[in-house]
């Protein structure tokens, strides 16, 4: 009798460095809770071989890439259709190869939301929010964190253009403004205080405004680690009510792109729990 060969549908998650990624992990845990028949590899690939290595992946069968730092910006020009949310982000980090076709997607904000509004249960409607930096991450974040129609947002960044030129993107959509961290208003207390500056990740804890943390400000650090990151230990430190990592958002953003690509929307709740053991209240 003859062995059957199962050819299974590729994906990866492409970066540089990539080592890091807990995509695998989450995607094969996806994929066993649903039983979709898939695997799911780390390409490392520097920044000038971003277009070869994602043409090639293509080329030999792949079905979808989660594209991460930091290539999130640059794979947007490889991509022959971008979505309407990755278009007003600037940014892919989910790429569909179908019919012959690129197609750009970003689910980072969507997976943001989740978090807070499902997992967490705020209620951002009215709210005063505080997003720290003004990179991608935050471009990423702003159109769907609006759409929830906050009461005021305003973004803080070391570089005060960087922070208008997103008020300058979005400012018809909201009560959006900008500034830097030492000229935060604290006159009105913020409800939520989003860290989106990469300083943690090499180690930093900038001089973040200490008057806008109050007893019932709720803090998220978009970046995540099973210790507590230097925002999230900062946050604490200050007396937030809560101070959360960015797990949640990972598993919700990783759900996401795997929903686009197989049609199945996995439960993240029990991967979420196992991601982040410890790391969550
Ligand atoms: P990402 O895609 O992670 O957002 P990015 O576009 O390079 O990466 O943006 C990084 C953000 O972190 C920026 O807001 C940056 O501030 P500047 O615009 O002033 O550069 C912020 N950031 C990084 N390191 C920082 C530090 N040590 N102190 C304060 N802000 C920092």
């Amino acid at each position: 009798m003859e062995a059957e060969t199962t050819i299974l549908d590729r994906y990866g998650v492409m970066g540089y460095p990539v080592a890091h990624s807990r995509s695998p992990v989450i995607h094969r845990l996806f994929a066993l809770q649903t039983g979709q028949q898939l695997q799911y590899e780390l390409l490392q690939v520097a920044p000038e071989n971003l277009e070869t290595a994602v043409r090639q992946f293509q080329e030999t069968g792949g079905r979808g890439l989660n594209v991460t730092a930091p290539h999130k910006q640059a794979v947007r020009k490889l991509c022959d259709h971008v979505s309407e949310r990755a278009h007003v982000a600037g940014a892919v980090n989910t790429l569909s190869f179908v019919d012959g076709e690129i197609r750009g997607d970003n689910t980072d904000g969507i997976g943001l939301l989740r978090d807070l509004v499902v997992n967490l249960d705020l209620n951002l409607d009215g709210a005063n929010i505080l997003i720290l930096g003004a990179g991608g991450a935050t471009r990423g974040i702003v159109g769907p964190l609006l759409d929830m129609e906050p009461a005021s947002l305003r973004i803080a960044n070391r570089t005060l253009g960087r922070a208008q030129d997103i008020v300058e993107q979005f400012g018809d959509r909201g009560a959006v403004t900008a500034c830097q961290f030492n000229a935060v208003p604290v006159d009105e207390p913020y409800d939520l205080i989003i860290n989106a500056t990469s300083a943690g990740v090499q180690g930093q804890a900038p001089p973040y405004p200490k008057a806008a943390v109050q007893p019932g400000t709720f803090c998220y650090d978009l970046s995540y680690g099973l210790n507590p990151t230097p925002f999230s230990v900062w946050a604490s430190a200050q007396g937030a009510k809560q101070s959360v990592m960015g797990w949640g958002m990972l598993v919700e953003q990783a759900a996401e792109s795997f929903h686009i690509w197989r049609g199945v929307m996995p439960d993240t709740a029990p991967v979420l729990k196992q991601m982040s053991i410890n790391a969550r209240p």
